[in-house]
């Protein structure tokens, strides 16, 4: 390899890294790095420091944020004019991904010149979609903790998320019933508070906060898309315990819901999450299901916490009656949330 042609390979996998850094991670950790290893080739590894095994429980979320990887390598090789093919490593000990060594090989990309796309593929592939579009949906596509404009999300709307989902065998279930959409956003509140006592999750956590300016190059959880403001959120990780009293529990309960205040709708993807492929196929679900939901202006907030505590997961599975419930969401219609930010590259050259 010259150096000329050394620069060339490198500049395609900067290029392509620039546009799969947009893809979303939880609490905005962005533990995945491309190593070029040739002009065509490259690793994909994730970084141990990254990960979150306090909260996410058998790194089960991580393994679905590589899956949500690996579509936006896809996109972003297709914006760079490129096909790209990735080959996810068949055996991989996700619940102990944060005892390895500080990168574990995740999967190998490809890539190739592009092919010709098959006029049936419908938009949700967005092999169809052009160019500048494509990249204006990966710059879309955020998650909004504002209040939602209260109006109802549009049956057509739903119904193309629903095929998303069901394309790759997952299942989304809307429900709009007001006095249901209440209870589900106060379980949620009532679990963030209730996880702020887990003395291990809450310090793992407390690392990934953010104070001030949002800065165009980062990670992590800023003030800004967190819609509250850093007293709050340095009061809740410096005196938990204040929590528990009911009146301030009652109080700090009332101040986040009033966050979510015209929200419509939640939503529920339900369907295999427990093994490795399993687990990279529902987060690529889940990728192209944010992203028809930006194409029609949606915009949601997941609900982690709710399912990484077994109280809460149990009242989901219970309330819902579903025992394959992965994610709880409310989505619909708000101002446009600020941008959270990315690090600034994500490709290592060794
Ligand atoms: C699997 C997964 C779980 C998430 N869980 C939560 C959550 O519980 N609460 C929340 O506010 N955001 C959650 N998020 C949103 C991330 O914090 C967000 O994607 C990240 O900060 C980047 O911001 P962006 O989506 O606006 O690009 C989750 C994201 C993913 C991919």
């Amino acid at each position: 390899m010259t150096a000329r042609g050394g620069q060339l390979y490198d500049r395609v996998w900067d290029r392509i890294g620039d546009v799969a850094r947009l893809a979303p991670t939880p609490h905005n950790t962005q533990p995945f790095r491309i190593v070029p290893r040739g002009p065509r080739n490259a690793d994909l590894v994730v970084v141990r420091e990254r990960l979150l095994p306090r909260e996410d429980h058998g790194n089960l979320y991580m393994a679905a944020a590589f899956g949500i990887f690996a579509t936006a390598l896809e996109h972003a090789a297709r914006y760079v004019g490129r096909d790209i093919a990735i080959d996810v490593a068949p055996l991989v000990d996700i619940a102990n991904l944060h005892t390895a060594s500080r990168r574990v090989l995740l999967g190998r990309a490809t890539l190739s010149e592009p092919g010709p796309v098959d006029p049936a593929e419908t938009r949700w592939t967005m092999r169809i979609e052009p160019r500048d579009g494509l990249r204006a949906l990966l710059e879309t596509r955020r998650t909004s903790r504002l209040p939602y404009h209260d109006r109802p999300v549009l049956g057509a709307s739903t119904s193309a998320m629903a095929h998303v989902a069901g394309v790759y065998g997952h299942r989304f279930l809307s429900f709009d019933d007001a006095a249901l959409v209440r209870r589900v956003l106060r379980l949620n509140t009532d679990a963030v508070i209730d996880n702020l006592q887990l003395g291990d999750e809450r310090e793992e956590i407390r690392g990934w906060y953010r104070y001030g300016d949002t800065p165009p190059d980062g990670d992590g959880l800023w003030e800004r898309p967190m819609n509250q403001p850093a007293w709050e959120l340095r009061s809740a990780f410096a005196t938990p315990w204040l929590y528990r009293l009911p009146g301030f529990r009652q109080f700090a309960r009332r101040r986040y819901l009033r966050t979510q205040r015209g929200t419509r709708h939640v939503g529920l993807l339900c369907g295999p999450f427990v093994e490795w492929p399993d687990l990279v196929h529902a987060g690529r679900m889940l990728m192209a299901f944010w992203l028809e939901m930006a194409a029609h202006d949606i915009y949601m907030q997941p609900m982690g916490s709710m399912l990484t505590n077994a109280k809460y997961a149990d009242a989901i599975a219970r309330q819902f009656d579903v025992d394959d419930c992965w994610l709880v969401f409310r989505f619909g219609y708000s101002d446009v949330p600020p941008r959270a930010p990315r690090l600034r590259s994500i490709v290592e050259h060794e």
